[in-house]
């Protein structure tokens, strides 16, 4: 009879050979395209509500936060778990961050203001919760750009690691965009800075109780 170790052990041994399959990264990939394309069937169907391009953009906003803080999960639950396999999903699903941004950007510039680059312009000096998230989307793009294999080759791994680090001031931004934008009801924004702050906190070096624990459950078996 496995001992509850044993099991956990193998539970994870599991994981870690689906992670492997050549599968999850097509399959990761069309569930990341799911809310776009759910949001395309809304809008063809007529499901977007009184305010369409309003729920379109807030839809696609709510997307690139969700999938920042996905991305930002895995380097943690690598750590946890010792996962290492779900580290090559990493860079897709910090791609799909910046392309929901993307989304959330140009549905807001071209349906709701109509590409109107002066008052776009004037928005985002005006509104400062749009200077933030224009800061952001910066910040998405240069890790973008610069994340394809060839690129970090050519930046050095020291280079590459230090200006992908702020993908956490992007997701702070992101946070923070989402703050100050809300009238009413802050909680979602909060819940978001809260899920930031573990995830931040997971990243320190790990607390020896934690890492006792997941050597003891049979999480991981090597150092973290
Ligand atoms: C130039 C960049 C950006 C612009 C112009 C922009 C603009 C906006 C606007 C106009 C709203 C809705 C305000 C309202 O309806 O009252 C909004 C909401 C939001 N934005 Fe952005 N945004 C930008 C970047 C970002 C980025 C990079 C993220 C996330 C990574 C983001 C996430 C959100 C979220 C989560 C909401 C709230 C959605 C909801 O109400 O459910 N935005 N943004």
């Amino acid at each position: 009879m496995p001992t509850t170790k044993q099991r956990l052990s193998q539970a994870n041994a599991r994981w870690r050979g689906w992670l492997r399959q050549g599968w999850v990264k097509p399959v990761v990939f069309l569930a990341a395209l799911g809310p776009a394309l759910w949001m395309v069937y809304r809008g063809v169907s007529g499901h977007l509500g009184a305010n369409p391009i309003q729920a379109l953009y807030r839809g696609f906003g709510d997307d690139a936060i969700l999938f920042l803080m996905i991305a930002l999960g895995v380097t943690p639950l690598r750590r946890l778990t010792g996962w290492v396999e779900v580290v090559r999903l990493r860079r897709m699903l910090g791609l799909f961050a910046f392309f929901y941004a993307l989304l959330h950007l140009v549905s807001y510039a071209g349906l709701d203001q109509g590409f109107d680059w002066q008052a776009i312009g004037t928005d985002i000096l005006k509104r400062r919760y749009i200077t933030v998230g224009m800061a952001v989307i910066v910040i998405l793009a240069a890790l973008a750009v610069t994340s394809p294999k060839a690129v970090v080759r050519w930046m050095g791994g020291k280079r590459w690691r230090t200006l992908h680090r702020l993908v956490y001031l992007a997701g702070f931004g992101a946070v923070l965009h989402y703050f100050m934008m809300v009238k009413a009801d802050t909680r979602p924004p909060l819940e978001y800075a809260a899920v930031l702050l573990i995830l931040l906190a997971l990243r320190l070096p790990v607390p020896p109780l934690l890492k006792r624990l997941s050597m003891k459950t049979g999480l991981r078996s090597g150092n973290i």
